[in-house]
């Protein structure tokens, strides 16, 4: 067993904050039903939910059916009624510390009881809330003993905020009892990429700067604001997004060979890499805001329509990345998000230079008219989970005009090569990981500030030089300067 989960405890309890909210009633309920139907949780685990408002046990087994119902296959649910068996709620307004001691006595745990297993906590409030609610664990004696705590992002909104939030965690719970939560790390593509990377002998020579020319990593959106105005514009597609999931990203694409599968050996390497994450320059980013337009033939209003008011907040970024190492050296990173994109794709693309030398082409052979792309691999990770390596083939012929080349995928469909096992939400991984306390796809502290300080300096560099959010169409690729950024050194971005 890796030394990391050695010293984990299976909790037999699960306490959720923001238990009504959002992202509960998409994902959380949904995930730990899922995992319910499938066996995969101990049968003495309890779930308490707690929120603001007052509701009884049977109100909340309500609002958790209908959210099932709603956001959980039919085919994934199960036992719905054993699963809400396990279900209780306990208002709580967890601004003042009265109610803690309810809360404690209400999952049967004061002062650290583990007779039998222990507790898993997962915060999935405002940030605001996280040092309250810290406060009233500790009041309440609920930090003691065995004890993790997961918490939900935005985890600040720079890195000041951020090593605010990360101190008020620490002075009550061990960096080995915090679980960052990164949602990307569950998604089982993204999982793939490292074995893809390192459970094969055929890329890891060549991943480096002498054979990669760029890569691409792009995440794209056709939703808007989705009702969440009041967040989505004090934040920005910088920090909503590449602040988190596509560093991540980055960093499992760029990091060294890790000596073990477990949580240390990988957030070592990734921590690493956003280290060596260059400052970026003027002129290496591009900002933009939607405006009215069409996603999939439906017209759809620009983000000032949405938010009914003007806004400096910016839905799309491009901006070209570099990693400030030994094999990264010269190899630009660009990473592309935003809302309103024309379609919904999250991928990555790894662009291979060209051969060094044709045999196909030159004047020595006149006839040889072949031109070579270079090798490219595309990791579709939603919505499509497949892979594809393009290389060059001879077209089928008989050459009198000479030899015709032409770059052909191979392609792999994931859900193709492993029929019979169903998609899962990448929340039921990452809940069961809490649950037995494995934080292998969780975010180290270290990790999350060297993204914030990344990211800050950006937008420093925004302020200070003026950087003017440019206009996109809904329903385009974002602003005509996102392609030039990339078409300056040469490079297309993959459509
Ligand atoms: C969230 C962002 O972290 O990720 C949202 O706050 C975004 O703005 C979402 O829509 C995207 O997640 P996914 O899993 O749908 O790609």
């Amino acid at each position: 067993m890796p030394q990391d989960r050695a010293a984990a405890f299976v909790a037999d309890r699960l306490l959720l904050f923001g238990a009504t909210g959002d992202l509960a009633r998409r994902m959380l309920l949904p995930s730990l039903c899922a995992l319910n139907a499938d066996g995969l949780l101990d049968k003495n685990l309890r779930i308490v939910g707690t929120a603001r408002s007052q509701l009884s046990d049977a109100e909340y087994r309500d609002l958790a059916r209908e959210a099932l119902e709603q956001h959980l296959p039919a085919d994934r649910r199960g036992s719905m009624d054993a699963f809400l068996g396990r279900l209780s709620y306990q208002p709580l307004d967890a601004t003042t510390l009265e109610g803690f001691e309810e809360l404690a006595d209400r999952i049967g745990r004061r002062g650290g009881d583990d007779a039998s297993g222990g507790l898993a906590i997962f915060l999935s409030t405002a940030p605001a809330l996280f040092e309250p609610t810290i406060r009233g664990l500790r009041h309440s004696g609920l930090t003691e003993g065995n004890v993790r705590i997961g918490l939900e992002k935005p985890l600040g909104t720079d890195l000041a905020s951020s090593e605010e939030i990360n101190d008020a965690v620490a002075s009550a719970f061990e960096e080995s009892a915090i679980f960052r939560i990164d949602h990307y790390l569950g998604k089982e593509t993204v999982q793939n990429l490292l074995a893809l990377r390192f459970a094969n002998i055929m890329f890891e020579p060549l991943w480096n700067a002498a054979h990669i020319d760029h890569v691409q990593i792009t995440v794209a959106e056709t939703v808007g604001l989705e009702g969440r105005v009041g967040f989505y514009d004090g934040t920005g597609a910088l920090r909503d997004m590449v602040q988190n999931h596509m560093l991540q990203l980055l960093a499992l694409v760029a990091m060294e060979p890790p000596i073990h599968f477990d949580a240390t050996a990988i957030r070592d390497e990734k921590v690493k890499v956003l280290r060596a994450l260059r400052q970026v320059a003027a002129g290496q980013t591009v900002r933009g805001q939607y405006t009215a337009g069409a996603i999939e033939g439906q017209a759809v209003p620009g983000y000032d329509d949405e938010l009914e008011g003007e806004s400096d907040t910016e839905t799309f970024i491009a901006l070209k990345a570099h990693v400030d190492n030994w094999r990264w050296k010269g190899v630009p990173f660009y990473l592309r998000t935003g809302k309103r994109l024309p379609e919904r794709v999250t991928e990555i693309v790894v662009q291979f230079r060209c051969v060094p030398h044709s045999i196909f082409e030159g004047d020595h052979n006149p006839k040889a008219g072949a031109r070579l792309q270079p090798n490219r691999l595309v990791i579709g990770i939603q919505p499509e989970e497949n892979i594809q390596l393009c290389l060059m083939a001879k077209m089928p012929g008989l050459d009198r005009d000479g030899i015709r080349l032409r770059s052909v995928p191979l392609d792999i469909a994931m859900p193709d090569a492993f029929t019979g096992t169903h998609r899962r939400i990448a929340y039921e991984r990452l809940l069961l990981d809490l649950i037995e306390g494995d934080q292998t796809l969780f975010v180290r502290r270290d990790e999350v500030e060297a993204q914030w300080a990344w990211v800050d300096a950006i937008r420093a560099l925004w302020n200070a030089e003026s950087i003017r959010l440019k206009n996109y169409t809904a329903g385009s690729w974002g602003p005509s300067a996102a392609i030039a950024l990339a078409e300056r050194d040469g490079v297309s971005w993959h459509e």
